[in-house]
């Protein structure tokens, strides 16, 4: 009976829990223990979110597990949120970080100064070896030479393009960070972005980590895993140690080598190989993802694709490859770009944040230590913001007279101090690659099959894995 009493006493706390604080944003009704966690679509949670703020407006809150989580929604509550002062610029706790990763620091779980302080460096860093410069230009058309050579391999035949577009596009990053390309189908870079995808269980392991650490599953494999990462990381460092001249750094690791020599305790090998992770964690596998939704796209819309080749061979001819300066000479082009990545929507949610004290948002008092979610996916397809948010339409993003145009609502790489920081690479090397394979090749799907543009949802927004015929086009 002693047994029966602890368990109503349990049941009527989490009960009270369970109740919205007073002064909150509104949400759906929330279940003791679960909250509003089995209320929402584990295959498209982000669509579910935004249909939940036609009920409940642009800021509303949901229980996840055992903590309130408040969803920003719609143009105005992001701005609100994320680029209005500096309340908002922490991140969570994610589980994984302390139980997987041991709470070494980088960009991405990073808070305060240490964030500010590796934010910065590697923002400087990448600039100094080349984002938005000439150098970085050449590396990544020549990593399209690679690449290209790889597809006229198939000669029109149907292949997979995924582990040659994840291998390329990769190679930029490598070389930016580890100072190499990796040649396609080695096998120590088979085996890091395999042991990536397998590290995609991260998803569920930081949903519900009380319950995750005490099932048994494969998830207990996630700390071998990333220790494996983090162990060719680390081999990269040691090499780079090996020969490294302070006075000339070749790359990420050299440069932070050298900063470690200062002294700061923000500076360490362990952060070190942790940056390489987020680096390469963040930057490979999203801007390849975009790139296959692109050659997807273009199989499922021909006529765009014959278009998009027309401006290019009559602004960019045959006998050269494109280059940056060619963008505002291709406004169809560009326009097409991003409306490939507004359908693509590949991170749908954002990474979350959390309130670093009790503020107003939305008119709703919140207070410090709330979760919130931005969701993007109601930005990037509200009806109030595109003429037609749920059909690809390159038109978006140009006026009547052909010429591009920026809208406030593209934002796949989020807003604020926590924008992106990849978002000017990823941005080269979109334009560029896009550009060299319209130039090079034209793109359908095998005879009798069907593009299905229906995502699957993992880390992000993905293509579901699919072949394609590449025929080369005239040199
Ligand atoms: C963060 C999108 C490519 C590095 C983010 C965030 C989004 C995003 C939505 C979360 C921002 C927030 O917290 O509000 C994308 C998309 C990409 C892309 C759509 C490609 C199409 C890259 C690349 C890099 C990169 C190429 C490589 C340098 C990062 C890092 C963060 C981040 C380090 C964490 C920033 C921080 O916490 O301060 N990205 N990203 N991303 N991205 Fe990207």
């Amino acid at each position: 009976s002693l047994l029966l009493f602890a368990l109503v006493l349990l049941l009527t706390a989490e009960c009270l829990r369970a109740r919205r604080p007073r002064s909150f944003p509104p949400g759906p009704r929330a279940f003791p223990l679960v909250g509003n966690m089995f209320s929402l679509d584990p295959g498209d949670v982000h669509g579910d979110m935004t249909k939940l703020s036609e009920k409940y407006g642009k800021v509303y809150s949901l229980k996840m597990g055992p903590s309130w989580t408040v969803v920003l929604n719609g143009l105005s509550a992001l701005q609100e949120g994320l680029t209005k002062g500096d309340h908002l610029n922490d991140r969570p706790e994610f589980p994984i970080h302390s139980d997987v990763l041991f709470y070494t620091h980088c960009i991405i779980f990073s808070n305060g100064h240490m964030w500010k302080q590796q934010r910065r460096f590697a923002l400087f860093t990448l600039k100094y070896f080349g984002v938005g410069k000439k150098s970085l230009e050449f590396s990544i058309l020549d990593e399209f030479m690679y690449i290209s050579k790889e597809i006229a391999n198939h000669k029109g035949k149907p292949f997979n393009p995924h582990l040659i577009m994840n291998n390329a596009v990769s190679n930029i990053i490598c070389s930016l960070v580890f100072g190499h390309r990796f040649e396609y189908g080695n096998e120590k870079f088979l085996k890091m972005m395999k042991l990536f995808d397998k590290g995609s269980q991260i998803e569920l392991y930081n949903a519900f980590p009380v319950l995750m650490r005490r099932l048994p599953g494969p998830h207990h494999a996630l700390q071998n895993i990333y220790g494996e990462i983090m162990d060719l990381i680390k081999t990269e460092v040691n090499q780079h140690k090996e020969d490294w001249n302070p006075s000339e750094p070749r790359d990420f690791i050299d440069c932070y080598l050298n900063e470690i020599q200062k002294v700061d305790a923000g500076f360490n090998e362990d952060n070190l190989v942790m940056c390489g992770f987020d680096l390469f964690g963040a930057g490979s596998h999203t801007t390849s993802v975009t790139l296959r939704w692109a050659l997807l796209y273009m199989t499922k819309y021909p006529e765009v694709q014959a278009k998009v080749q027309a401006e290019i061979d009559e602004v960019v001819g045959t006998s050269r490859q494109p280059s940056m300066e060619d963008r505002a000479d291709l406004p169809y082009t560009d326009a097409v770009i991003h409306e490939i990545q507004r359908m693509g929507n590949i991170v749908p949610l954002s990474l979350p944040h959390v309130t670093t004290r009790d503020i107003r948002l939305g008119g709703y008092k919140i207070p410090k230590g709330v979760t919130i979610i931005p969701n993007l996916t109601s930005v990037l397809f509200d009806k109030n913001e595109w003429e037609t948010p749920d059909a690809f339409n390159p038109g978006h993003f140009l006026n009547p007279e052909g010429k591009f145009v920026k809208r406030a609502a593209f934002i796949p790489f989020s807003a604020g101090k926590r924008v992106c920081l990849g978002e000017n690479l990823a941005r080269m090397e979109l334009f560029l690659f896009f550009t060299s394979f319209m130039q090079r090749f034209s793109f359908s799907t095998p005879p009798g099959v069907e593009p299905v543009l229906k995502p699957r949802f993992g880390v992000t927004l993905s293509p579901p894995p699919f072949e394609i015929c590449a025929t080369p086009r005239k040199e």
